[in-house]
Formats: structure tokens, C-alpha cells, sequence
């Protein structure tokens, strides 16, 4: 079931991503790209004097940088992802675990605000991507993995011992088999069409592509392996294989013979393609071969490796794209994925918007859009980005710092109205100092505070004594805890 969103396309939150999507309604997204800190133990700023300065953002990880609660709740509510978390404990140690945490939160808040039919891609590199393909694994499902879209960024590195380290990594899955996919082909160049079809005639630009297959036990006795026009390939093990269906069989059905996928029998299919001028008779020695011309060539389907022409390497300075923002990806690659994965007027998302490449080509695409960064620099380079595009008329960024307030919940019940099932539940016990009090002194406290995203929704809530909750106050339980030492 999918839900309208609760806030409007150009929507950019200043703030951490993590309350701001619990407050988003579930299954109301086409299309999540996240490009996070990849745990490179590097701190990140953009060079003085670009249009990004005074950007920066920290990719260094450590266990106090984690919510303890969140760790606590993995545990229990996502053992599959926990498993995969403590086991990066094990082999690569407590930087890992807490970066993993960090992304674990945040990958279930983003599968539950995905559509049925949404896609997300995950950028990023080596140094975790192992590690985070059995985390989105465990939270979206290994059969909902698609691909490892390998993206080539730089055209050299030198990193002494190592191989230079010039590709990226997008973890690429769906939330269903019926996610939305464009089969949008990349037209040919010249020259590869010449060296892809180095034959000529009168109908244009052709190669000579196989006619045969494998020959297996059951064929011994089939047509197929019978001789063609003194051509004997039984011997070689091969079988005779004209296309009876697919997208060439209909080309030739199409423009040269009619009622073509009708023909029974190879030699029959072989002996019209022939008469047709469509069969390629080598002059010396070789078998004949079906002409497979290049007007029928629909482009390259989507590869899983990203090079030219969408891009070679990432921006150089002098780029008319180039912001100087951390780590800013090209907008080239992302209208592709946008393109691919989601139709004109789809709500197209990115948690870590950065300077909004993401953004930038989802608007040039006609889709709706939504962003979120901790740095309030994001803000204005997405609005300078878009306005660059659009030009002065645009009525310029949604800008929010506080999640929105879900409305696919229904109308929840006042929260204080599941008082005495919680008293029920909980035998009675304040969860904050774990003592019996009577139902009087009990108050109702929202787990997640509301501020932080959390809703009135009865999981979120709980009991606490009157002394308790005032001391709790807008902390999470985490940060209650800590605070008490
Ligand atoms: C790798 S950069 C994204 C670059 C972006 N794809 C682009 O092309 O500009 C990662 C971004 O995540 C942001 N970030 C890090 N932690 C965040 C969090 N918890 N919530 C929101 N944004 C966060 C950083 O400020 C940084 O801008």
C-alpha cells in the first residue's frame, strides 16, 4: 500500500537524517540514492575560494558516536542485520561496528519509506561496501539485490602498495520484483557501430552473427543436425539455429518477411532467410552466418559498468559543474539511475544530499524531489543549483531543521488514551528506574520524543513515574542514560 508524502516536492531538511525519515510516511518513495560517508577515517572540506567553501563533513567512526539505544534496538528488532554487524566487529573492529550502526538505522527507515515498486542505489567504495551488501542484505533482502554498479571516477591513482583505488561502488536493489525499471538504451557511437558491424551491402551495415548452437544428446536424431546447403556441423558438435523469436526474428518479420515467425522447422526458417539475402556466405571454408544489421541495433543496454559516455572521471576544477563540494558526484551518472529507475512526476529522495547532484537531476528530469543534509551549506548550493537551471522565477528550496509530522498512521488515539494497557504490559514497573509505582504516578512518554521524529503510534510509547519522565525529558533513552552516568 503506498501513501501520499507528507511534504512537498523541493523539500530540503538542515539536520540529521535519521529523526527527519521517521517522520516521513511509509511507502511514499519512487526512488532513494544515498551517497553517505563511506568510513574513509578521513575528515572532509572543500577547497577555499570554490562556490562549496566552508563545507565539511567527518567520516571518522567511533562507538560514541552511535546512540546506544539504536544499538540496542538493532539488536532486537533487525537480528540479521545485527549478526552482520557484529561479525564487522569481529574481523575489522569498533570503528566499523559503529559506522554499520549508524547505516543500519537509517537503511530501515528508508526501506519502510519506499514504495512497492521503489529502487535504492547505495554509493559507496571498498573500504565497507562489503560489509554494507550483506547489511542491505539482511534489511532489504538478498533476493532484492540487483547489482554492483561499478563506477569508474578517476583516471589514475597512485596508492603506493595497492592498486590504485579510481572506482566507486553502487549497491543497486529493489524493494520487489515490480520496482520500476526503463530499459534506456545508450545510442552507439560511430565508430563502435563500425567495428560492431564491419560488413556492408546494399541494406547498410551488418555482421555476420552464429547461426548454430550446442548440440545435446537429445538433438542426435533432430533436423537441426542435419546438413544445410552441403554444410555438414554435426560433426562439430553444433546444431543449426535460425531466431525464431525475440527482438531480431520480429526486425526480420518486420522488414523483409513477412509471417517470418510463423516458418516451422530450421531448415525451412534457414532456407527463407536465405532467400531473403539475409544469410552471410562466407567465401572461404567458414559457415554461413545470419546478417544482423545495425539499423535493428536499439543501443547499449544498462551495464553495470559506468565509463564513457556518461562520464569518465569525476569533475576537474574546472568543470562548470564543479561546486568543490566533498566528495560531489556527477550528475550525469545520477540522471541515469534517475531515468532508469523511476518515470517523469516519481518522488526521487537522497538522506546525504550533499551540494544535491542527486536533486539537481531528478528536477531536470521532471521528477518531484527531496533532500536532507546535516550541513546548512547544502541548503543554499541545492537552492543556487536549481536556481542556476531554472532561473530567477523559481520560487527556491522548501527549507526545513524539524521532521515532518506522519499522517499514514491514521488518526492515532490520544497517546495518554493507551495508559492502561501499558500499565498492563508493564506489570506496573517504571522502564526508567525499574520500580513498582501506582498507576497514578505513571506517566505516558514517547520513546522516540516527538521532536526527533517519533509519533504517537502505541510502539512508541511507554510508562514512566512522574520523576522519571520529567528528568527524561525531549532525550532519547540513550541519551537519558548517559546523562545520569
Ligand atoms: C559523500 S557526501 C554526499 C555528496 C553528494 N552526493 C553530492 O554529490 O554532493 C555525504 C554527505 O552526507 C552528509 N551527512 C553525513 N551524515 C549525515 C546525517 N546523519 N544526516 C544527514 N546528512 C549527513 C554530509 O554533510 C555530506 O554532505
Amino acid at each position: 500500500m503506498t501513501h501520499p508524502p507528507n511534504f512537498v516536492s523541493g523539500t530540503v531538511w538542515t539536520g540529521d537524517n535519521l529523526p527527519i525519515m521517521r517522520g516521513i510516511n511509509s511507502a511514499c518513495i519512487d526512488l532513494i540514492y544515498l551517497d553517505p560517508p563511506f568510513n574513509s577515517n578521513e575528515d572532509y572540506a572543500a577547497p577555499i575560494g570554490s562556490r562549496a567553501a566552508g563545507a565539511a563533513f567527518k567520516d571518522t567512526w567511533t562507538l560514541s558516536d552511535i546512540d546506544v539505544y539504536e544499538h540496542g534496538e538493532l539488536a532486537e528488532r533487525s537480528p540479521a542485520a545485527y549478526a552482520v554487524i557484529e561479525a564487522a566487529r569481529q574481523t575489522h573492529g569498533k570503528s566499523m561496528m559503529s559506522y554499520l550502526i549508524m547505516m543500519a538505522v537509517r537503511l530501515i527507515e528508508m526501506r519502510r519509506i519506499l514504495k512497492l515498486t521503489g529502487s535504492i542505489y547505495l554509493h559507496c567504495d571498498d573500504t565497507a561496501s562489503h560489509y554494507l551488501k550483506l547489511l542491505m542484505d539482511a534489511v532489504f533482502g538478498g533476493k532484492n539485490y540487483r547489482n554492483c554498479i561499478i563506477w569508474r571516477r578517476a583516471t589514475s591513482h597512485n596508492d603506493p602498495g595497492r592498486f590504485g583505488r579510481i572506482c566507486d561502488h553502487i549497491l543497486y536493489y529493489t524493494k520487489s520484483d515490480a520496482a520500476t525499471w526503463n530499459d534506456i538504451r545508450q545510442p552507439r557511437s560511430a565508430d563502435s557501430l563500425a567495428s560492431a558491424y564491419p560488413s556492408q551491402d546494399e541494406r547498410g551495415r551488418y555482421r555476420s552473427a552464429d547461426l548454430t548452437g550446442p548440440k545435446h544428446s537429445t538433438d542426435v536424431m533432430a533436423p537441426s543436425s542435419l546438413p544445410w546447403r552441403g554444410y555438414d556441423i554435426a560433426p562439430r558438435g553444433r546444431v543449426w539455429s535460425a531466431p525464431k523469436t525475440g527482438t531480431y526474428a520480429a526486425y526480420i518479420e518486420e522488414h523483409f518477411i513477412p509471417g517470418y515467425r510463423k516458418i516451422k522447422g530450421v531448415h525451412e526458417r534457414l532456407d527463407a532467410l536465405d532467400k531473403a539475402g539475409l544469410i552471410h556466405h562466407p567465401k572461404r571454408g567458414k559457415w554461413p552466418g545470419l546478417k544482423r544489421y545495425a539499423a535493428a541495433d536499439a543501443g547499449t543496454p544498462p551495464q553495470n559498468l559506468i565509463l564513457n559516455p556518461i562520464g569518465f572521471t569525476n569533475y576537474s576544477a574546472s568543470s562548470k559543474e564543479y561546486l568543490g563540494y566533498p566528495t560531489q558526484k556527477r550528475v550525469e551518472v545520477m540522471e541515469r539511475l534517475v531515468e532508469i529507475s523511476s518515470d517523469e512526476g516519481d518522488l526521487v529522495f537522497d538522506p546525504f544530499c550533499g551540494c544535491a547532484t542527486t536533486l539537481v537531476a531528478a528536477d531536470r528530469l521532471n521528477r518531484q524531489w527531496a533532500g536532507i543534509d546535516l550541513s546548512p551549506l547544502a541548503i543554499k548550493l541545492v537552492d543556487q543549483r536549481i536556481r542556476d537551471d531554472r532561473g530567477a522565477l523559481w520560487g527556491g528550496v522548501i527549507k526545513r531543521d524539524t521532521p515532518p509530522l506522519r499522517s499514514d498512521l491514521g488518526k492515532l488515539p490520544n497517546y495518554r488514551t493507551h495508559k492502561h494497557r501499558l500499565y498492563g504490559e508493564q506489570e506496573g514497573v517504571c522502564r526508567g528506574c525499574d520500580t513498582h509505582f501506582p498507576f497514578k504516578v505513571m506517566e505516558v512518554d514517547h520513546i522516540l520524543p516527538r521532536v526527533k521524529g517519533g509519533s504517537d503510534h502505541y510502539e512508541n510509547l511507554q510508562l514512566l513515574c512522574t520523576h522519571c519522565n520529567k528528568s527524561k525529558g525531549s532525550k532519547t533513552m540513550a541519551q537519558w542514560r548517559a546523562a545520569q552516568g
